[in-house]
């Protein structure tokens, strides 16, 4: 490459790295991926180094993250929040652990001791605890300025407001990675793609996105959790190396990944890399590679760090669980809610051990954006999801011949009626009748993981509205054995075991019933939820929209949901139908006979992790009793910050005091 192509590519290069970090950073929606950014990152680096003199001076080389946004107030860290070096093969590997032995003049047979610890694909963040309390929390920012997110980060149940310790130390500042587990990122996403909204790609863009939300409230509805990996500024106690700090921080509560490991040079480091890659898929959280990191804190003061990164430390990253593959159809796909989702038919293909053929691309704003295309050539990626999802068309393998599938007219099920609502993405079969509609809601339905009807599986359910034996799920309950001798190959047997399925479904508990009803937002989890807090479908049809939200984990939207299914006259009479069948369970969970049973608990003091209404709630599941003042009678006092006369006349009386963290422990 000549001087003048090098300089316009560096330029390219620069301000393209500069767009990604911002998509990354500050709106948490990545056009690429970590292995695309690594590599345009890789190719700005390398011909930095071989034309040193036409770097710009504000290379994205020379820092760490994106600019933090203004609406946060920002927090100066008080040691640079380092990024780390990447390494992506075994000798990458063996090549970090020569410079640092080269470095420490370390020679012979002697080995390094290096803690390898799980890569959490989340979001970096500082606490900062003065005399044991959480005074400051904040995310890295561009490593040297972050954002302050305390209330944020307070919402999170993992992070103890207050070390566990008599004597903290004076100053402890801890970095660890704020992530979503897989379950709730994924019930997370399915939600969002039925209200129509553009679902995160990855759980560390959901998590980035919970985090920085203005409103706490919002954040406090994510079940988000933290590990954490690495001392900031302490004072107070010295740690002598990584692995004393990090068998240190969780006696004093703040979690540490279980699966971090001492080993003794490189072959300890690679088996701890086969391990981690053997694991990966069976974790409930995402990892995207190990980090190696220099054991004791004198050698890593002595390897010191360069701008970005330190030497002592090294970031060996998985392969990206992605393959190529052509995109044989686009499919419009109408869901029980009537949203119409474009899903990409591939040439089935394996990546990294299970075989793919199908890719939602979410919805047509997606689809169009990314430009994908029947006949394309395209990388597919699973991250964290359950279907994997189109992450880029390889355009120079285009042909011509590639075509569009255009935002449907009708429905192409019943042909009915398709709306766009405003401020949604989603299109939507608006069509009451739709058969797909019904399929999708007689199905989910009769799944397993709902009423659990065995036997009454797709093509028979298609038959049943076919004949107009059916028309809604409470039809299903009238069938009769006459009914489903009208089919072909259907003998007498056959029809008595499917009678005594959907019998046996009469007896499902409330929650599966909740869940089984595909209200929008209301998946399994929600359902659970909802079925301990109000006992009854009769309960939380009744339910206002404050009394919804009062329950951790339910938002306003998903209440204006609920509410809304509870408005239709359609729906009531579907309930109202199949409680004549004699389907009307009752919550799972009894009121008496629970851990607390005539156990009275008072709250004082300003509570931080659950509002009042929430623990009331709780105790009262358990069989307890939430009261006003404290008595001889009272069993427990939980008391949040500044709490006064309560926690006095407690201590006189010798009633047992917690904390909230102490409370949610009990709950536990
Ligand atoms: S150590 C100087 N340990 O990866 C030490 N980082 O690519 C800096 N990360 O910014 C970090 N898991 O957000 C460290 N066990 C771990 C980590 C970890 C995930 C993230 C962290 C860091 C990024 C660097």
């Amino acid at each position: 490459m000549d001087k003048t192509a090098a300089a316009q590519r560096i330029k390219w290069l620069s301000s393209e790295i500069e767009r990604h970090n911002r998509l990354y950073y500050e709106q948490d929606m990545p056009e690429i991926t970590d292995a695309e950014y690594d590599a345009l990152f890789r190719e700005l680096k390398e011909l930095e180094a071989s034309s040193p003199d036409l770097a710009l001076p504000d290379s994205p080389t020379g820092r760490v993250g994106g600019r933090p946004v203004a609406k946060f107030t920002q927090v100066r860290h008080t040691t640079p929040m380092l990024s780390l070096e990447n390494a992506f093969t075994e000798q990458d590997i063996i090549d970090f652990d020569d410079r640092v032995k080269r470095f420490v003049g370390l020679s012979g047979g002697a080995e390094i001791g290096y803690v390898c610890e799980p890569k959490m694909d989340g979001v970096a963040v500082e606490l900062v605890y003065r005399d044991g309390l959480l005074a400051i929390g904040s995310t890295r920012g561009d490593g040297l300025v972050g954002e302050e997110v305390t209330q944020n980060l307070k919402t999170i149940k993992d992070i103890p407001l207050r070390l566990q310790t008599e004597e903290p130390p004076g100053l402890l500042t801890v970095r660890g990675e704020v992530y979503l587990p897989l379950e709730p990122f994924r019930r997370f996403n399915q939600e969002r793609e039925e209200a129509g909204e553009p679902p995160f790609a990855n759980p560390r863009n959901a998590a980035a996105g919970s985090l920085r939300q203005l409103d706490s409230k919002i954040t406090a509805k994510r079940p988000l959790s933290i590990f954490c990996y690495a001392p900031g500024e302490v004072d107070g106690v010295a740690f002598q190396s990584q692995s004393h700090f990090l068998s240190t921080i969780p006696t004093w509560r703040i979690p540490v990944n279980p699966l971090t490991k001492l080993v003794s040079g490189v072959q300890g480091v690679l088996d701890y890399y086969r391990e981690m890659m053997e694991q990966r898929d069976d974790l409930p959280y995402e990892i995207d590679g190990v980090v190696v990191k220099v054991d004791r804190f004198s050698l890593q003061r002595d390897l010191g760090e360069k701008s970005r990164s330190p030497r002592w430390a090294i970031a060996w990253k998985f392969p990206p669980r992605q393959a190529t593959t052509v995109v044989n159809d686009i499919v419009p796909q109408v869901g029980r809610t009537g949203v119409i989702t474009p899903v990409a038919h591939l040439e089935p293909v394996n990546v990294s051990g299970v075989m793919v053929s199908r890719a939602t691309l979410h919805n047509w704003e997606e689809m169009e954006r990314k430009d994908i295309r029947r006949g394309d050539t395209v990388v597919v990626e699973r991250a964290g999801d359950v279907i994997p999802a189109v992450v880029q068309v390889l355009t120079e393998k285009r042909q011509g011949s590639e075509t569009l599938l255009p935002v449907p007219e009708a429905c192409p099920v019943c042909g009915g009626e398709v709306v766009r609502i405003p401020g949604e993405v989603a299109v939507r079969c608006v069509g009451l009748n739709c058969p797909a509609q019904a399929l999708e809601r007689v199905k989910h339905f009769a799944a397993r993981r709902a009423m659990d009807i065995d036997g009454l599986g797709e093509k028979f359910i298609e038959q049943l509205l076919n004949l107009k034996l059916i028309r809604n799920v409470a039809d299903i309950y009238r069938l009769t054995e006459e009914d489903f001798m009208q089919f072909e190959r259907m003998g007498k047997k056959l029809a008595e075991n499917l009678l005594n399925s959907i019998a046996a479904s009469k007896e499902r508990e409330l929650s599966r019933l909740i869940f089984a009803l595909g209200i929008r937002h209301v998946g399994e989890h929600t359902a659970k939820l909802l079925a301990s807090a109000f006992g009854s479908i009769e309960n939380l049809a009744a339910a206002s929209e404050e009394e919804l939200t009062s329950i951790r984990e339910v938002g306003p939207q998903v209440a204006a949901s609920i509410a809304d299914f509870f408005k239709s006259e359609e729906n009531l009479e579907v309930l109202r139908e199949l409680k004549e069948h004699g389907v009307n369970p009752k919550a799972e969970e009894k009121r008496v006979g629970g851990r607390f049973t005539g156990k009275t608990f008072v709250f004082t003091g300003a509570l931080e992790k659950f509002t009042r209404d929430e623990a009331k709630k709780m105790v009262e599941l358990e069989g307890g009793h939430a009261a006003g003042s404290v008595s001889k009678k009272t069993d427990y006092v939980v008391a949040g910050a500044d709490a006064g006369s309560k926690l006095d006349k407690a201590q006189q009386l010798g009633v047992r005091v917690l904390s909230e963290d102490e409370f949610l422990e009990l709950m536990q």
